[in-house]
């Protein structure tokens, strides 16, 4: 997964110099030279990598990616314990080389894992945030996109909460083309109904289960969606988008980290506090807070 964001990175020129970092010494090295020879083709991004944690010292965004990855059927929560223990083996390392970094925490559970890496770090909430429902929310566009005949560009649409099997959209405010998702309709292309749409999201929620159960692995479209992250901290975006900083005071919501639209920009990920949800979306927010929390303490020495 991290040379697949490697990558995206490097072709959409998502930053100056990218560094990849492993402890399997050969297949980093690999990976290295693998993006390095085809850099005639792209940006002027310089790669770079190796077994040593000393390639990422002073990086102004680190990503992380490593850990156990779901087997066919496994949910992402069942890698909690084997991948927080990774974690909590690398992030004292991390935060000796980089400590001004940015963090984003991709590896699942990513929710989970970016609370515990958040207490271990000290770092403040916006500085250290999970990836989340950025990738969700690309499957929901791409879907919704298809069924309405228009580009995934066009479609405003964000699914939110736990990257994982509670995540759900944000119909209230779900748009194509600024037309409300329930009205859209064009020729070819007639009006959707709600049970179309809940029969969406549930595509969207089984989407990575799909694609592992095919080639053991997503990789591509989390590799773009960590790029688009990168991209809106390097280029100071105040991008809004469905990350999952640890919250605090979230419509009442503390010390879970989910996915809510939040500013990403060169200061890191702030969510919208202003944002408004109904009472079905709070309950489901709720209800994913308190199972990611018990995840979380379950996890805790
Ligand atoms: C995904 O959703 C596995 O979390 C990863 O593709």
């Amino acid at each position: 997964m991290g040379a697949s964001a490697a990558y995206a990175a490097l072709i959409r020129g998502s930053a100056r110099q990218i560094a990849l970092y492993d402890i399997a010494t050969k297949k980093v090295d690999a990976e290295v030279l693998d993006l390095a020879h085809g850099t005639q083709f792209t940006g002027s991004s310089q790669i770079m990598g190796g077994s040593d944690i000393s390639v990422v010292k002073g990086s102004h965004v680190v990503v992380i990616t490593a850990g156990a990855k779901q087997n066919p059927g496994q949910t992402r929560i069942e890698l909690a314990d084997v991948n927080a223990r990774i974690l909590g083996s690398m992030m004292p390392q991390l935060m000796e080389v980089a400590p001004d970094a940015i963090y984003v925490i991709v590896t699942n559970p990513c929710d989970v894992l970016t609370v515990l890496a958040q207490e271990q770090s000290g770092l403040p909430p916006e500085r250290i945030f999970a990836s989340g429902t950025v990738l969700d929310t690309s499957r929901l566009r791409w879907k919704l996109a298809a069924r309405a005949g228009v580009s995934p560009s066009s479609v405003h649409a964000s699914i939110v909460g736990e990257h994982g099997d509670s995540e759900f959209p944000l119909w209230s405010r779900a748009t194509i083309g600024g037309v409300p998702v329930l009205e859209w309709e064009r020729e070819g292309h007639p009006r959707m109904t709600q049970a179309e749409l809940d029969e969406i999201a549930i595509g969207v929620r089984d989407a990575a289960y799909k694609v592992i159960e095919g080639k053991g692995a997503t990789n591509y479209a989390i590799g773009l969606s960590t790029a688009h992250i990168v991209e809106a901290i390097f280029g100071d975006k105040h991008s809004i988008m469905p990350v999952a900083p640890v919250l605090t005071d979230f419509h009442g919501l503390s010390g879970v980290a989910l996915s809510v639209p939040c500013i990403v920009s060169a200061s890191g990920a702030t969510p919208i506090k202003e944002t408004a949800f109904s009472e079905r979306e709070m309950r489901l927010l709720t209800e994913s807070a308190t199972t990611l929390r018990g995840v979380a303490d379950s996890l805790r020495p």
